[in-house]
């Protein structure tokens, strides 16, 4: 039976543009083009997840506005279920605004809108569905109080719980103590757990410091260097697979959706790990977050070619 996903956590809508490079202050000049996809930690991992076959539901906070309904319709024609999507009446629904340079440096500004307003009451209206699934997941883009409540109901019933630790200044102890999966990236690693990331021993060290903290699974994302997971068998290093960058942001949210399936399909956290690390890098070969994610097919094709040389 194909895994069931749930996912707590924002909703954006995401305007990228391209530029030559990224702007000083004070400067104007003409970008290359605007793209505009549905976006969100939340969303992007709920999208993934359902692309690679899981039975995903999304608890989120939209608002009463043109954006909403686009993201409605989009979750839906990837077949996730929007029944616990609640409408904000005095907040729009969340937006970012993402410049991506020739080089695929970016800058993001996120405006929070209606995530800002999801809670734990909408979290228990999920309840039923966040007790049945495989895994829950969230980020830290909705209030603490939320994400707190899904790995609460998701512990009791012994639901994996999966967390993207960001923004890293929100991180709580007790969220960590109810976490199975942490899916850092760097700057999140070293600021939550205050270790220095420059060598691999180092990123080792601040993933034990997270285990201790109650975490059973680390997966320290590093971009170019691959993936470093901790579990309590011990740590490997997962390369990242080469391709050519053109927009890195959602790559991490790629990853961690894809992580999730993979665990729930009952993979060891290291074959999960490079399995997503595939989808992340595919992703990063094109512009904008939801729309650069694969879809099975895609990724099964990648494998075949991979495989023949
Ligand atoms: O992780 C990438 C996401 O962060 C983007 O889609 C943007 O909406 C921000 O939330
Ligand atoms: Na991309």
């Amino acid at each position: 039976s194909r895994p069931k996903i749930t996912v707590v956590g924002s909703a954006n809508v995401d305007l990228t543009f391209r530029t030559p490079r990224l702007p000083i202050p004070g400067e104007t000049f003409a970008g290359h083009s605007l793209h505009q996809g549905m976006g969100g930690k939340g969303a992007n991992q709920a999208v993934v997840a359902a692309r690679l076959g899981a039975e995903v539901a999304f608890v989120a906070r939209v608002g009463n506005d043109g954006f909403a309904t686009q993201a409605i319709d989009a979750y839906q024609a990837d077949g996730i279920n929007t029944t616990f999507i609640r409408h904000s009446d005095d907040q729009p629904t969340g937006t970012a605004a993402i410049l991506v340079d020739d080089e695929a440096e970016n800058c993001i500004i996120v405006v929070a809108g209606a995530n800002a307003e999801l809670t734990a009451d909408d979290v228990r209206s999920a309840k039923a569905i966040i007790t049945e699934s495989d895994v829950v997941i969230c980020q830290l883009e909705t209030p603490v109080e939320a994400a707190l409540e899904a790995f609460k109901l998701a512990r009791a019933a012994n639901v994996l719980t999966m967390l993207t630790p960001a923004p890293a200044e929100l991180v709580t102890d007790e969220l960590l103590s109810l976490c199975d999966v942490c899916v850092p990236n760097k700057t999140e690693i070293a600021a939550i757990t205050g270790c220095g990331v420059e060598t691999e021993a180092d990123c080792v060290t601040a993933a034990e410091k997270l285990r201790q903290r109650g975490v059973r699974q680390v997966a320290l994302t590093m971009g170019e260097e691959g993936v470093l997971v901790l579990d309590e068998t011990g740590m490997s290093l997962i390369p990242a697979t080469q391709v050519k960058a053109v927009d890195t942001t959602g790559a991490g949210d790629a990853f961690t959706g894809a992580l999730a399936v993979s665990l729930a399909e009952g993979m060891s956290l290291a074959s999960a790990a490079s399995r997503a690390g595939i989808v992340a890098a595919i992703s990063v070969t094109r512009v904008g977050t939801q729309t650069s994610f694969p879809s099975l097919e895609e990724i099964n094709r990648w494998n075949q070619a991979e495989q023949t040389g």
